[in-house]
């Protein structure tokens, strides 16, 4: 029990994202503006910055290990060369996932996330990414026991949510597991609103993740209507972030995650 207490006193205080006003704020791949994508540091900065939760992109390694990793290779964001899926975790491990800012840091595990994230009392949104449906049913498959070992009291299990382009993917941790809050991504210019709508009411998500470029207002209040939520990636432009709080936005993704805290203060002063 003390060491409870004492655990539970780690946990920072803060005001429920959903008992105040305006949209959740994720910090995209953690703080992605100022600190290397997807690692810890960028996770905690986020946090620091005023976000209300964290985005990340979770892939398999060739032995099956989950690593946060937005892109299939490790080219762009460490300093070493090859694809995720075909490098052991030892190897991936060794690597620096800081090199895009000279700052030193490893690609983290989905525990250390985990354990992050519940220190700091936010928000998750893991990202189920591959390159395939195939690959990402398997990223689902391998996420989900360790998300199901979690304590059913755990704040974690509520705070967490389930996104993937893949929607045999979203449709797989449906599957494993059904208490888990899900939605679905859509990029491309051919989705309409009411496809969006359509195919995650098909899913039985909780919400859709489209991009600024494919969502007008009129889609937010049809996706409402629905039921469904909506949490817009990956606005940066205060602009834009501000035009997507009127629209009565659930949730947003920024790198820039200070910039909500901005536009919250800034549209609420226009309301
Ligand atoms: O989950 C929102 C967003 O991260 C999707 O795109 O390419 O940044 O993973 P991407
Ligand atoms: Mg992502």
């Amino acid at each position: 029990m003390t060491q409870q207490l004492s655990r539970q006193a780690d946990r920072q205080k803060v005001e429920p994202a959903h008992a105040r006003n305006g949209p959740i704020s994720y910090g995209h791949r953690g703080a992605r503006g100022h600190a290397p994508e997807n690692t810890l540091l960028a996770f905690d900065l986020a946090f620091d910055l005023g976000a209300d939760g964290i985005e990340c992109d979770v892939q398999l390694s060739a032995d099956g290990r989950i690593v946060v990793i937005h892109d299939s290779t490790v080219n762009r964001t460490t300093n070493g060369r090859g694809p995720v899926n075909g490098m052991s975790f030892e190897a991936l491990r060794a690597l620096d996932a800081g090199r895009l800012m000279r700052l030193p840091q490893r690609i983290p595990t989905l525990e250390e996330t985990l354990a992050l994230v519940w220190r700091r009392g936010g928000l998750l949104n893991l990202e189920l990414k591959a390159d395939t449906d195939t690959e990402a049913v398997t990223v689902a498959e391998a996420v989900a026991p360790v998300l199901n070992a979690l304590p059913e009291d755990n704040p974690l299990r509520a705070g967490l949510l389930l996104s993937s382009f893949s929607f045999p993917a979203v449709a797989r941790m449906r599957e494993l597991a059904p208490w888990a809050r899900t939605a679905t991504l859509y990029g491309g210019r051919a989705w309409t609103g009411s496809a969006m709508i359509e195919s995650a009411l098909h899913l039985g998500v909780e919400a859709i993740h489209p991009h600024p470029r494919i969502l007008t207002e009129g889609t937010i209040r049809a996706a409402h209507e629905a039921g469904l939520k909506v949490n817009v990636w990956t606005a940066n432009r205060l602009a834009t972030i501000r035009r997507l709080i009127a629209w009565n936005a659930d949730g947003v993704f920024t790198d820039y995650p200070e910039r909500m805290v901005i536009a919250r203060r800034l549209v609420g002063v226009m309301a």
